[in-house]
């Protein structure tokens, strides 16, 4: 075999090289709970809070993904499955870029969690649990899917006619009912910088 001169260039950068370029560790924080539980409204506190501290972070949501990538996915239990599937890969991308990623999406199973953790790895994945209760995300109501869902003119809604399983164990829980929301912003951005800090 010819000898490699050039054996710098065999390589792609690491992880560790992109992470010392940007003075920052990629992680994954994980929103999950029900159709207007807040998450997408807290992330997006999130990354304006990251982003004046001088943090590279990227929400991911269904405006992004389902109009984009998910198009033409659907909510049965499969499709769900798929969706999640694809947001953990390209948030592993992300992640491994050493971008501070927020994903946003309902992911109402403990299955659908677990392979999302699967996907993207135990050190990097900290599930965020919206604990909004259904009767509140109903009241609210933001995109008037709840009233469908109960006329049945929405099948299989989260929280209506498709179930929803609280994580057990998150590394953290917002209430939005209890707690003011910059107040909750920041319980999420103290996740993060404590785990920037860590060795
Ligand atoms: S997930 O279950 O696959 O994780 P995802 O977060 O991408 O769901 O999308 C949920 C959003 O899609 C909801 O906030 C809601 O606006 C909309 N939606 C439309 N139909 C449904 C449905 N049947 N169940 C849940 N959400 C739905």
């Amino acid at each position: 075999m010819a000898e490699n001169i050039y054996p710098i260039y065999d390589r792609m950068m690491t992880r560790q090289e992109r992470e010392q370029l940007l003075g920052q560790k990629g992680m994954m924080v994980w929103m999950t709970g029900l159709s207007g539980s807040g998450k997408s409204t807290v992330a997006l506190g999130v990354e304006r809070e990251l982003h004046k501290r001088g943090l590279l972070c990227r929400l991911l949501d269904g405006d992004n993904i389902r109009d984009g990538i998910n198009r033409g996915l659907g909510f049965s239990p499969e499709d769900r499955r798929e969706n999640i599937r694809r947001i953990a890969e390209v948030g592993k991308l992300m992640v491994d870029t050493g971008i501070i990623t927020l994903a946003c999406f309902v992911s109402p199973t403990e299955e659908i969690r677990e392979m999302a953790r699967n996907i993207i790895g135990e050190k990097d994945f900290f599930e965020v649990y919206l604990s909004t209760p259904l009767s509140e995300c109903e009241r609210r109501d933001m995109k008037g899917l709840y009233a469908r869902a109960r006329r049945g003119e929405v099948k299989e809604f989260t929280g209506i006619s498709a179930p929803f399983e609280a994580p057990e164990h998150p590394a953290l829980a917002i209430d939005t009912t209890t707690t003011p929301l910059q107040e909750n912003v920041m319980k999420v951005v103290e996740m993060i910088l404590n785990q920037q800090t860590k060795e």
